[in-house]
Order: C-alpha cells, then sequence, then structure tokens
C-alpha cells in the first residue's frame, strides 16, 4: 500500500499517516513516545462560548477547542448578537449583556449534540423563535428528551425532522422553574435543563440517575451564580436577563480529557510507550477511564496542576505501556467515560481475556450507533466482539490483523479509536472518510504522526 501525498514527516522518521483523498492510510509502529499537549475542552469551550455570549462584557478563552463543532456554537452565538474574535485557540466573545437578539437564519449546529441541545436551552427562554439544524447525523439524534422539560417550563419545541429528530422550532417564552426527573444520564440533558432554569422565573431542579459531567455547575458557580449540587440532584436560581457580570474575564481551558484518551490508549497498549500529556482537564466526572487503564494493568502517574482557584481541576498525566488484561465496565462509571468506549474496546482488543462493556445503550444515540460501529471496526482487525443490546464483549489477545479498512460513518472518535489501533496492526491500515475528525481535534493526525514510533527507534 503506498501513499499519494505525505500529511506531516517527522525527520529523520518513517511516516506514520498517509493522506490518501479523504482516507488515511495508518502505518504500525510498535509505541507511543514523548510529551503532548492535546486541544481544549470540547464540552468546556461550548459552554464558556454560549454563556460569555449572554453576559456583559468580554471574556477571553485561553486553549479554546478551534474545531468544526465549537465554532459552530461561535457562529451561532454571534448570529444571536455577541461578538467573538477569534485568533486560533484564544477566543474573546462580547456578551449581549442579558438577552440574545433573534438570529434572522437557521442556526447550523453542525455535527454537535452538545452545541443544539445546549443551547435550546437557552433559547427556550427567549421571546422569538429560533430553528437549529444540523448535519444528517445530528438530524438522526434524539431531541425529545430536551422537549419534554423545556415545554414543560413553558416552551414549545417543534421537533421538524423524521421521529423527533432536528430541526428544532425552538418557540421561546417566559419559563417557570421545574423539578425535572431525568430519564436518562445524560449531561447535556442537564445542562440544557440547567440553561433555561437560569432564564426562568424560581428555581430549576435535575435529578440525574447517575451523576454525569459537572461543567456546566462549576461554570455557572464560578460565574457567581446560585447553582447547587446534592447527590444526583442540581439547582439553579433563575435570573432572567441579570446574569451577574463575571469577575473572571480570562478563562484557561484545560486541555480535553477525550482527546488525551486518545494517546493514553495508545501509550498503555503498546509496551514501551512512554507519554506525558500536559494540562489536560482532570474533572473526576471525566476520568474513569484512568480507572479502568489502572486495572488493565497500565502504569499511570498524575501530577494536578496546583491552582487553588481553578473551577475545572486540570494536571499532567504520565503512562506507560504494558501487558494489558480484560476487563468489566458498567454501571456509574459509564457516563464518566462515555466518550472513552470506544477506545476501552480498542483496548479490549489488545489485553489478556475479555473486556466486557455494560449499560452503555447511550453509545447507540451518538454520532453514530458507536456499539455497531465498533464492532464493524474490530471486525476489520480480525478482532473477536459480541454484541449486546446495552454495550459488547471483546475477545483480546488474538492477532491485530492489517490490511483492512476501517469505515469512521461520519464519527470523529471511530476514525481516531481505528487510527489507534492500527498502530497495533500488522500491516498498514486504511481508516476511510476522516473528515469527521476536524469536529473536535483537527490536529488528531499530526499528533499521531509526532508520537508514533517505531520500536526499535531509541527505546
Ligand atoms: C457532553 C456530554 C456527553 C458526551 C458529549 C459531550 C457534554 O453526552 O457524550 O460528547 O458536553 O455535555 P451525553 O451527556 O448526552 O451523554
Amino acid at each position: 500500500m503506498s501513499g499519494a501525498e505525505a500529511s506531516i514527516t517527522g525527520a529523520g522518521k518513517a511516516r506514520t499517516v498517509w493522506v490518501e483523498g479523504d482516507d488515511r492510510v495508518v502505518h504500525p509502529r510498535g509505541r507511543v513516545k514523548g510529551t503532548l499537549q492535546v486541544p481544549g475542552d470540547k464540552s468546556i469551550s461550548h459552554r464558556l462560548a454560549m454563556l460569555m455570549a449572554l453576559t456583559e462584557g468580554a471574556a477571553t478563552f485561553e486553549g479554546f477547542l478551534a474545531s468544526e463543532d465549537c465554532i459552530h456554537t461561535l457562529r451561532a452565538v454571534e448570529a444571536l448578537g455577541a461578538g467573538v474574535v477569534r485568533h486560533g485557540a484564544q477566543v474573546t466573545v462580547t456578551g449581549t449583556g442579558g438577552w440574545f437578539r433573534a438570529p434572522g437564519c437557521v442556526l447550523d449546529m453542525g455535527n454537535s449534540g452538545t452545541g443544539m441541545r445546549l443551547l435550546a436551552g437557552l433559547l427556550a427562554g427567549h421571546s422569538f423563535t429560533t430553528e437549529l439544524t444540523g448535519d444528517a447525523s445530528l438530524r438522526s439524534r434524539p431531541m425529545k428528551r430536551i422537549q419534554a422539560p423545556l415545554e414543560q417550563m413553558g416552551a414549545r419545541l417543534e421537533l421538524t425532522g423524521e421521529r423527533g429528530c432536528a430541526p428544532i422550532r425552538v418557540h421561546g417564552a417566559p419559563l417557570r422553574g421545574i423539578d425535572y426527573r431525568s430519564p436518562v444520564a445524560s449531561a447535556q440533558v442537564k445542562s440544557c435543563v440547567l440553561l433555561a432554569g437560569l432564564l426562568a422565573e424560581g428555581r430549576t431542579r435535575v435529578v440525574e440517575p447517575k451523576s454525569t459531567r459537572d461543567h456546566t455547575e462549576r461554570l455557572l458557580r464560578a460565574m457567581g451564580i446560585d447553582c447547587r449540587s446534592d447527590g444526583l440532584e442540581v439547582s439553579v436560581e433563575g435570573v432572567g436577563g441579570r446574569l451577574p457580570r463575571p469577575r473572571i474575564t480570562t478563562w484557561p481551558v484545560p486541555g480535553d480529557f477525550s482527546a488525551a484518551a486518545f494517546w493514553l490508549g495508545a501509550a498503555a497498549m503498546l509496551p514501551g510507550s512512554q507519554v506525558l500529556l500536559t494540562n489536560v482537564g482532570l474533572n473526576p466526572r471525566r476520568t474513569a477511564f484512568l480507572d479502568v487503564l489502572k486495572r488493565m494493568g497500565a502504569k499511570i502517574e498524575i501530577f494536578p496542576t496546583d491552582a487553588k482557584n481553578a473551577w475545572e481541576p486540570m494536571g499532567a498525566v504520565a503512562i506507560e505501556g504494558g501487558e494489558l488484561r480484560g476487563t468489566e465496565v458498567a454501571g456509574d462509571e459509564i457516563p464518566n467515560l462515555i466518550d472513552e468506549l470506544p477506545m476501552v474496546a480498542v483496548l479490549g482488543a489488545l489485553a489478556q481475556g475479555r473486556t466486557v462493556i455494560r449499560d452503555a445503550d447511550e453509545l447507540r444515540v451518538k454520532e453514530t450507533d458507536r456499539i455497531t460501529a465498533m464492532l464493524k471496526s474490530l471486525a476489520a482487525f480480525g478482532v473477536r466482539g459480541e454484541e449486546r443490546p446495552d454495550g459488547m464483549v471483546v475477545h483480546g489477545g488474538g492477532r491485530i490483523r492489517g490490511g483492512g479498512e476501517v469505515v469512521s460513518y461520519g464519527d470523529h472518535r471511530i476514525a481516531m479509536s481505528g487510527a489507534v489501533l492500527a498502530l497495533a496492526a500488522d500491516a498498514p491500515v486504511r481508516i476511510c472518510d476522516v473528515g469527521c475528525v476536524a469536529t473536535s481535534y483537527p490536529a488528531f493526525w499530526s499528533d499521531l504522526e509526532r508520537l508514533a514510533v517505531e520500536r526499535s527507534a531509541g527505546a
């Protein structure tokens, strides 16, 4: 197999990634080695952009994730009246000082469920109608989960796509606070309701079935808003169009743990690897993947950043690879590594014994059905897996067969996890249709090129 054009060439190093049109051909490499700063956190970047767009004054985000998903959110808040200035990963948003203005166009949220669901929450409290749309994947994802609570609060949501999907017409209205018991463990649903609650009359409470990432709650509190958490219950007091002017004007965005997970996984599964990831977000609701890696046998050291007032914990993570053993991932752990489950499946392929993923039916409604897509990806490497309604069983420890093709199904995490598994294969592997990677991690391929090394080189 030969690549027509090299994407990134490490000096004196054999090329790992070859560009062939919309595909990438990844050559096997025995190890990953080096220090890396992963791009900014996607969840936090979306939230900062939306919330600062409503406040008074300017806020600057250092390390903002300038990926397609977050750029769609920036464009949306700009259409809603906020000022946006972007220089790479430094973004300044000047807020509207209380309320958005009617956008006068359909807001295209691209591939982003977070962008669409969270913004719908804020728009529900405005006195105009907004139409939100997205790409084919986003238009196939369930939106009734936000329609139900937002309608209880007083807004009306028309789901004009098929089977309760986007495009969504959000008919905003004066909202009242509600007590909402969410049937799904979803930070997007929780955040949508909390953001609507911010604009509502009175207090809004959300009880989730399992705890999910709490970036919205942390950011609201850092902004001086009365947002309380008590076990599975979170509540916020409505402030209408009177959001306090945040005392913080420069917000450092931690590196995205979910981006870091590709390199943590690669290092863990390739013996002789050594990787140090700097300034990674270490919010405990995001890092369950570290516990899984440890259970599987990886050697990990964490160096928390000593920043007393940081609203989001961060630090460096060092990892060394070795032999892995299979594990089981289920229950309360699932929401705290939901985006890392494709990498758990990849690790399962390299580990001795079985790796079982349960209670993860939410994977079926991500950018694609990630249970089916991951099993097909593993099958392309000759790895045996069994499908379960809420997860999968991966039979690891066998040959990782190269020479095949991984289909991305337009899902960034399927493409990237396939590329990581390709490092361990016995021949090059084609990762097809990788445009989706730009939604969350535009620098993924160059970072892969940087970190991947031959097993024999400079060990
Ligand atoms: C996100 C929450 C998760 C996650 C997504 C980002 C967020 O979705 O999969 O990538 O920013 O709130 P759910 O909360 O719907 O599971």
